[in-house]
């Protein structure tokens, strides 16, 4: 999740550069950094490249940038969020090649980059980033042509990438390739924009080219030219772009919740790249910051957390105990610091925060600190208290999620666990065939979700039919019972019908008295081990006559036979079906707030952090 901003034209580039970045700044935000050709000697026509980068918000580099005299007409800048080596200047783009003259800005990781660093040995590196090998390998194969030197670079490099090239010798060409990040270009009179969405050239143009997988651009001020994966020219279709700066940071969407919703394929994509392992069958997440030894010593794992992070926690116990075998708690954050918890030297607790903020989550951690245990977090924002204040841990890069109610945040929540608790269980008693079962199914989850997301109109109508209704029962079992504990917060928080949660099986103690035709029942049976089980657990709500919404998986024929309205979801790995399931209750829960008038991204009484007690 970072951001690139390039332009090339006859105005100024650094305000332009700038202000794109503060426009993509809600893509990430450790680090930034700018680079321009400047025209060191007008006669003999020399150029050279000037950078400046800076740790932290977009107005410490405007403020560095300051001082300096910048001057020039082509620049490329970025905003960073880490993946590769920490929050330090060095790492922050642009990265240079050894002799100064070819800089680079890049989204995406490289794979493969610690074999292409080894090859470089002549080369001097100075950050700990894959950006800068690709800077290095770009400018080992420049003879002159500088599209062919990034054609031929690429041609080596695995992984994904949108990133843009500038050289000191051609001051007249940006070249950009895309493989799986976005890339856009703008164009304008005699000036041309490119970035990772179209937010920063709004305010100069609103004709926009999009480059898609594998494409190449040569980016002149007169002109572009695309070339796609065969090296052949291609003629590519001028958009134009009709939202205004809000829309634009909504991306179309009529809100920021919907938005979110539909960025979960992508955002989990984030999470999990270049921290899976398929032929090892395991996950590595760095931040960790232990041993093997000292992960194998963990004899018990405390997750903490508020609201809808407690239930992403509550998917993490079922991956740790199952996977790692170690026992798991989950425990409120703001229950885990006066109840004297008893923690000691083998104790790992992971505090689990999308904002890093949460006043009771913060506290909790320092007690626990307090107590000698190993403490980590599973934080979105990067630089929050939590991130910091925790012995390490792991970025779930979700991106800014801006909609008060949770929803992208929690799916990579959950998707981070499940990778721990992989990484945990290959140490432990995973074997190898299982492991890699895992990783296979988790990569084809992104594909799976766009497969749910798809049926929006169906959960639409779902939702009309159901949006009067005073209250609502949430069932599910096993790993869907923390499912149907979100999908219940979920319409509370933002359409505020009552609703309540219970696991299948423990309705016939007590809230099954509640049941009524007036009150529906929101049912997840998807084939799992459990699925008889829960089976019965629905013939006894239909027999209380509840009007029930099923989720069932796809190609199960019993499901239509319970209930009138079913909605079908991909199958997968029993232990990732929270990463499935609990999307069509989103999309549930948002199209019947819509549709009941309410305020879906900012409702009433909730606040995004909560940093009181
Ligand atoms: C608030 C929000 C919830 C969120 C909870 C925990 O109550 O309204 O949506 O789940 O805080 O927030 P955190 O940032 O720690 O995940």
């Amino acid at each position: 999740m970072c951001g690139i901003v390039g332009y090339i034209g006859n105005k100024q580039a650094l305000p332009i550069l700038i202000g794109g970045l503060r426009r993509l700044e809600y893509r990430g935000y450790d680090s930034a950094g700018v680079a321009i050709i400047k025209i060191q000697d007008t006669d003999s026509k020399i150029q050279m490249i000037e950078s400046v980068k800076a740790v932290g918000k977009i107005d410490m580099l405007a403020d560095k940038v300051k001082d300096k005299k910048l001057d020039g007409t082509v620049g490329i800048a970025h905003t960073r969020w880490a993946t590769h080596g920490g929050v330090i200047e060095q790492n922050a783009h642009p990265h240079f090649g050894c002799d100064g003259k070819l800089v680079i800005v890049h989204n995406g990781i490289i794979e493969n980059y610690r074999e292409l660093k080894e090859k470089m040995k002549d080369h001097k590196f100075v950050s700990e980033t894959d950006t800068e090998v690709l800077a290095h390998l770009i400018e080992s194969h420049y003879d002159g042509d500088l599209k062919l030197a990034v054609e031929t670079a690429l041609s080596h490099v695995r992984g994904t990438y949108g990133l843009v090239v500038m050289h000191a010798d051609h001051p007249e060409e940006l070249i950009a390739a895309r493989l799986g990040s976005p890339l856009v270009i703008g164009m304008g009179e005699n000036e041309h924009y490119i970035a990772s969405d179209a937010t920063p050239m709004l305010a100069y143009t609103k004709k926009v080219m999009f480059l898609e997988d594998g494409e190449i651009a040569e980016i002149k001020k007169d002109g572009v030219k695309i070339y796609n994966l065969k090296d052949e020219l291609i003629t590519k279709h001028i958009e134009e772009i009709e939202w205004n700066d809000e829309q634009a940071q909504k991306q179309g969407y009529e809100n920021f919740m919907l938005k979110e919703i539909h960025d979960q394929p992508t955002v989990f994509e984030d999470a999990i790249r270049g921290r899976v392992n398929l032929e090892e069958g395991t996950a590595h997440l760095g931040g960790l910051n232990m041993t093997d030894d000292e992960m194998r010593s963990i004899e018990r794992i405390v997750l903490i957390a508020c609201g809808t992070a407690s239930y992403a926690a509550m998917v993490g116990k079922y991956a740790f105990e199952r996977l790692a075998g170690i026992p798991t708690e989950v425990d409120y954050a703001s229950e885990f610091r006066y109840r004297d918890p008893i923690i000691t030297d083998k104790t790992l607790v992971f505090a689990i925060s999308q904002s890093g903020e949460t006043a009771d989550t913060l506290a909790a951690v320092r007690e626990a600190k307090r107590k000698g245990a190993f403490v980590r977090g599973i934080v979105n924002v990067v630089g929050s208290t939590i991130a910091r204040e925790t012995d390490g841990g792991t970025y779930i890069h979700a991106g800014p999620e801006l909609a008060v109610a949770s929803t992208k945040a929690y799916t990579n929540m959950v998707a981070i666990m499940i990778l721990y608790a992989i990484q945990f269980g290959r140490l432990k008693r995973v074997t190898l065939a299982t492991g890699q079962r895992l990783i296979t199914a988790l990569l084809e989850i992104p594909e799976k979700m766009n497969k749910v997301l798809e049926q929006n109109d169906k959960i639409k109508d779902l939702a009309q039919k159901y949006k009067d209704c005073k209250d609502m029962m949430f069932l599910g079992r096993g790993i869907n019972y923390p499912v149907a504990l979100e999908g219940s917060l979920k319409l509370k928080e933002i359409s505020y019908i009552h609703a309540e949660a219970y696991p299948g099986g423990e309705m016939k103690h007590g809230p099954i008295a509640l049941l009524s035709p007036e009150f529906p029942t929101f049912a997840i049976m998807v084939k799992d081990q459990l699925y008889e089980k829960m089976r019965s657990n629905i013939e006894e709500v239909k027999a209380r006559k509840s009007p029930i919404i099923l989720l069932a998986t796809e190609g199960d024929n019993c499901a239509k036979e319970l209930a009138e309205d079913v909605i079908y979801v991909p199958d997968t790995m029993e232990l990732l079906e929270p990463l499935l399931n609990t999307l069509p209750l989103q999309l549930f829960a948002y199209h019947t707030a819509v549709m009941l008038g309410r305020d879906v991204d900012r409702p009433r009484n909730l606040a995004k952090s909560v940093t009181v007690e």
